[in-house]
């Protein structure tokens, strides 16, 4: 599947931009931070140098179920590529996204395992995005997204695109009152390859998985979402978030003061990752008393929730 991934992009362009794409990323990312085994998927052939990111690949995953792409997705799914041209896009099936996790985890049998005895639709597309995003990093989009009028490129602050490796957005920050949990949307999720953050919640997943099989004495192919209880705790938004900030939290050896955090008006980057206030990523799901404070959504998420369904499949 990597290497399928790679038939996307071009290697005709001149050495010479390749040459200038890695001063760029030298100039940015002083080597004090890190080896260039971080950035190992990462293409600089690709043109033009305001990358979002110089690490994040310039790629939107998606997963089709059973029934394919609808129109509506389709469309969506055009318009962002149309509005991000030097994008592009690779669709997963269940078929490939089982294939690649094989191919990609065979160190991790346990994940490969996992991954492919999981019954539960909802609960492998939650695991796939981070699966995904872990080795290859890019853009994850669920299918009822569509993209703003910013492109991708200028979702990250020009200050923050040297540090910023992985870009997730509040989905319940402002609007809310006190006594809410906040959680990260996981419909759009931005990473470069090999996210600490991202492998924390990848082996917290497994951790969850572990304990619900021995909790029901089932096998990972017999867990319903009767055992696992909400699917946002256990492979959705608040696994996400739990994770980054746990992860966060051991990378910084200090406690997230969740003040800091929250009720944001701009973006905060904490180590490596960029947390975008709700406006960006879940305009429709914050509430702000000054309108003149938000800035611009940069994606919209549709609602179709195709996995509320009592098997956690499409409809
Ligand atoms: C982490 O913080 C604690 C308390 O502030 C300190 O005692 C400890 O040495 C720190 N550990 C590392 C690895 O920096
Ligand atoms: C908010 O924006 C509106 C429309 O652009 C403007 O009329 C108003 O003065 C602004 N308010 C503040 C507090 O900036």
């Amino acid at each position: 599947m990597r290497a399928q991934g790679r038939t996307f992009t071009k290697f005709s362009t001149a050495s010479i931009l390749i040459l200038s794409c890695l001063f760029f990323i030298l100039y940015y990312h002083p080597l004090r931070e890190a080896t260039p085994e971080s950035y190992p998927t990462y293409d600089p052939s690709r043109k033009g140098f305001q990358l979002a990111s110089p690490r994040i690949p310039e790629k939107i995953w998606y997963k089709v179920g059973p029934k394919g792409l609808s129109d509506q997705s389709e469309e969506w799914l055009h318009d962002c590529l149309h509005k991000n041209p030097a994008h592009s896009a690779q669709i997963m099936t269940d078929l490939t996204g089982d294939q690649y996790v094989q191919e990609n985890f065979g160190d991790r049998p346990d994940i490969v395992d996992a991954y492919l005895s999981l019954s539960v639709p909802i609960l492998k597309a939650d695991f796939l995005r981070y699966l995904l995003l872990f080795v290859e990093g890019g853009i994850w989009a669920d299918l009822d997204v569509s993209c703003g009028d910013v492109p991708i490129r200028e979702w990250i602050p020009e200050t923050m695109r040297a540090k910023a490796r992985l870009v997730v957005g509040w989905e319940f920050d402002v609007g809310w009152g006190e006594n809410f949990i906040r959680q990260f949307e996981s419909w759009t999720i931005m990473a470069a390859p090999g996210s600490p953050h991202l492998f924390m919640v990848i082996n917290d997943i497994m951790e969850g998985i572990r304990q619900k099989t021995e909790e029901y004495q089932v096998p990972v192919s017999g867990l319903t979402l009767d055992m696992t209880g909400n699917v946002i705790d256990f492979t959705g938004p608040r696994r996400l978030t739990r994770g980054i900030l746990k992860s966060l939290e051991l990378a910084r050896n200090e406690t997230i003061d969740m003040a800091s955090i929250s009720n944001l008006l701009e973006p905060v980057l904490l180590d490596d990752v960029l947390i975008l206030p709700g406006y960006s990523f879940a305009a429709s799901s914050n509430s702000y008393s000054n309108v003149n404070v938000t800035g611009p959504s940069l994606v919209q998420h549709h609602y179709a929730g195709s996995w509320k369904n009592h098997n956690g499949g499409e409809i």
